[in-house]
């Protein structure tokens, strides 16, 4: 399914931290890449209402939202192609928050990772089991998935530890449609399994909490302490080294084409001085990273820069959350009083963005269906049917009976795609729904 019309990602970067060597490789680097790509819309945003819930030191959120901000832009994001913001500047996404805590079953959020993992933590101390434990962490799950509805984003680009939250999303997105109509786009996590997983000063995978990070966009002199404080073995000049369980190469390896790699690698096998092979990685990332260097210094000493393009990308993101926001209200019930009171929701497809059957003939003089989604995507396709009659009564079976109709129809309809299924199953039921209603 190669169709890239305006696909819609969308991620958020907590502001807690100073953004180093293993964020660029692990993130920023691929994300300002991918933002290039043409038919690709991208939202990229400073969770800082998210750095509320474990950072109390205003200070540091501050901080950390400037240098974060600045590292994104100095390695390329492009604020005019993108949209870049900070989410505690897009008031849409708390009242967002609040439609959504509505429909959110609290036994969902008590499966919640982050907040097991505290559960755990205090039963294992013998503390009370909700020590430490505040409503924001609780409710954490429920502000994210408002960012992410907000912007009917499509896919959500993040690590391992963040795909349940983004299947949190997507069942608070079907209750709250199956409520109150198909208004809400269901996201998907986007895993790049490709992106180097960078190991630390110690060989451990870099980490702010094992406290074995390089910086990204410190002094030029600090990048050249730390590549030389890498941990290596005690290898002598001239002693053949293996790049294997390398951090050294491996660091290397994420900043190198296939030919310099292989280049390095043969220095190694020939026996290069540890000192020499930090050395030209030390030159290889400076390549990289020195001309961006320049321009996040620029940004870090003129804050106001920074702040009047997260500005614009304010207004641009509000262009979006304020219709949809005022459809939402509309949809629950929160509505002028001297509006039409009547009508609760209608069936009719376009307004409420519900998913729809098309029938058509196609050359071979065969008569068939498809169902699209409301994002546009065909989610079931059929087979030719001698007569539009046949046709037209197994999309009425499809209508009534949802995706129970759908193994005595199996030989009429195209195999639907594993991904796609769960898609689909939501389609029939929000057009069962919508029949019954
Ligand atoms: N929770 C994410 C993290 O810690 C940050 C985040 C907040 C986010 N809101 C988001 C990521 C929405 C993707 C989409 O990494």
């Amino acid at each position: 399914m190669a169709s890239s019309v305006s696909r819609r990602v969308l991620t958020g970067i907590t502001t807690t931290g100073t953004p180093h060597l293993g964020n660029y490789v692990g993130s920023i680097r691929a994300a300002v890449r991918a933002s290039r790509e043409p038919g690709v819309q991208s939202f990229y945003f400073l969770a800082d209402y998210h750095a509320l819930i474990k950072c109390d030191e205003p200070a540091r959120i501050q901080r950390s939202t400037l240098e974060i901000a600045a590292s994104w832009l100095a390695a390329g994001l492009d604020p005019e192609q993108v949209t870049f913001y900070r989410q505690s500047d897009i008031p849409e996404i708390p009242e967002l928050t609040w439609l959504l805590t509505c429909v959110t079953g609290k036994g969902l959020l008590n499966r919640a990772h982050a907040y097991k993992a505290m559960l755990d933590k205090n039963a294992a101390t013998g503390a009370d089991p909700d020590s430490d434990v505040t409503a924001g962490l609780f409710m954490y799950p429920v502000l994210m998935a408002a960012d992410i509805l907000m912007f009917k984003a499509h896919q959500v680009p993040v690590g391992r530890d963040q795909i349940q939250h983004i299947e949190m999303a997507r069942d608070i997105a079907s209750s709250f449609n199956h409520l109150y109509g198909e208004l809400l786009t269901l996201p998907e996590a986007l895993i790049d399994d490709n992106v180097a997983l960078l190991p630390g000063l110690d060989g451990r995978k870099m980490s702010k909490s094992y406290d074995n990070t390089i910086a990204l966009f410190g002094p030029r002199e600090q990048l050249r302490r730390q590549i030389m404080s890498i941990v290596t073995d005690s290898r002598a000049p001239g002693e053949p080294k293996d790049t294997e369980g390398s951090a050294l190469y491996q660091i290397y390896r994420a900043f190198a084409d296939d030919a310099e790699a292989a280049q390095f690698a043969r220095a190694f096998a020939d026996g290069i001085a540890w000192g020499e092979a930090k050395q030209r990685l030390f030159e290889r990332i400076d390549a990289e990273i020195g001309p961006m260097r320049e321009r996040y210094q620029h940004l870090m000493s003129h804050p106001a820069e920074v702040e009047a393009l997260l500005r614009r990308g304010a207004d641009k993101a509000r262009a979006l959350a304020t219709p949809l926001m005022r459809e939402l209200r509309q949809a629950v019930g929160l509505r002028a009083l001297d509006t039409q009171v009547a009508a609760p929701r209608g069936r009719d497809s376009a307004r409420t963005g519900l998913p729809s059957f098309k029938q058509y003939r196609e050359q071979d003089g065969r008569f068939y269906f498809k169902l699209t989604g409301a994002g546009g995507q065909v989610l079931l396709q059929s087979r030719g049917f001698e007569s539009p009659r046949e046709a037209g009564q197994a999309v009425k079976r499809l209508q009534s009976e949802g995706e129970h109709a759908l193994g005595a129809l199996a030989e009429w309809l195209e195999p639907v795609a594993d991904a796609l299924a769960p898609t689909l199953t939501e389609a029939l039921q929000a057009l069962q729904t919508a029949q019954q209603s």
